[in-house]
């Protein structure tokens, strides 16, 4: 397998520079993910799981060859990609960054002791480190609503620079509820920033150049179950 890309610098999880929103999201991950006790083993098996589901909806989104360069921003435990990169038989090493050191560092142990895992980096989604046109897809899955407005324009804007002439972004994220307080739960357990309706992200989308917009469904087996799910083309 080809390394697709050149991250700048040994592990960019050194040094890296936070805003307020990402500490809180990285403390709440770091806490979950990395205990020993029976909820941190329960927020495993769930994003275990869940990958092992996301993935197949994924691939089909991404229409994925096995020739194409994949990164995911906000990769948690790596399962999205360590699936996909084996069912399609990827001929390339797939990428994740994410800010959580113990979600990175678990999913650095890989699953198939056969396979390569992805690449997977600490790294935050406002500071990526890689150069432009050096991916196919580049997907976010539940990442979205840690953005603030200003940081979701950002990060669409570096996806967009880091994407290759025909490449494709591929997101998905909680629908919000018509019912605040059920939103207001889904953030505050989540320690997350904003849930979106369909007309925002698709102004988010389009206002940074995406075109050819096309939504479709993933399925979470688990509260809260709604999903909004959209691919897009890079200029
Ligand atoms: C709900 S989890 C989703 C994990 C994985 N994408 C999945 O669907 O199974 C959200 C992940 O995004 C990461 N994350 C949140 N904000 C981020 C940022 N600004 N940069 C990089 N990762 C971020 C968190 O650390 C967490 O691992």
């Amino acid at each position: 397998m080809e390394q697709p890309h050149q991250p700048g610098g040994s592990d960019p999880g050194e040094g890296l520079r936070l805003s307020e929103s990402e500490v809180r999201a990285q403390a709440f991950y770091d806490r979950w993910i990395g205990e020993g006790d029976w909820f941190s083993q329960l927020g495993r098996a769930v994003f275990g799981l869940s990958g092992t589901v996301y993935a197949g909806s994924f691939i089909r989104a991404a229409a994925l060859r096995p020739e194409d360069r994949v990164m995911e921003v906000g990769s948690g435990l790596g399962r999205i990609l360590t699936t996909s990169q084996r069912r399609v038989r990827a001929e390339q090493l797939y990428v994740g960054i994410d800010l959580s050191y113990q979600m990175v560092e678990r999913a650095r142990r890989g699953l198939d002791p056969l396979q390569p895992p992805p690449h997977f980096l600490v790294a935050s989604a406002l500071q990526m480190p890689f150069r432009p046109r050096c991916f196919d897809v580049v997907l976010l899955s539940h990442v979205v609503k840690y953005l603030t407005d200003p940081q979701l324009r950002q990060v669409l804007a570096q996806v967009r620079e880091l994407l290759r002439p025909g490449g494709r972004i591929v997101l998905w994220e909680f629908r919000p509820y018509a019912w605040g307080r059920i939103n207001r739960a889904i953030l505050r357990g989540s320690r997350s920033h904003k849930l979106r309706s369909a007309a925002e992200l698709v102004d988010f989308l389009q206002e940074q150049g995406y075109r050819n917009l096309q939504p479709f469904r993933v399925h979470t087996p688990w509260p809260p179950f709604r999903n909004l799910a959209y691919r897009a083309q890079a200029g």
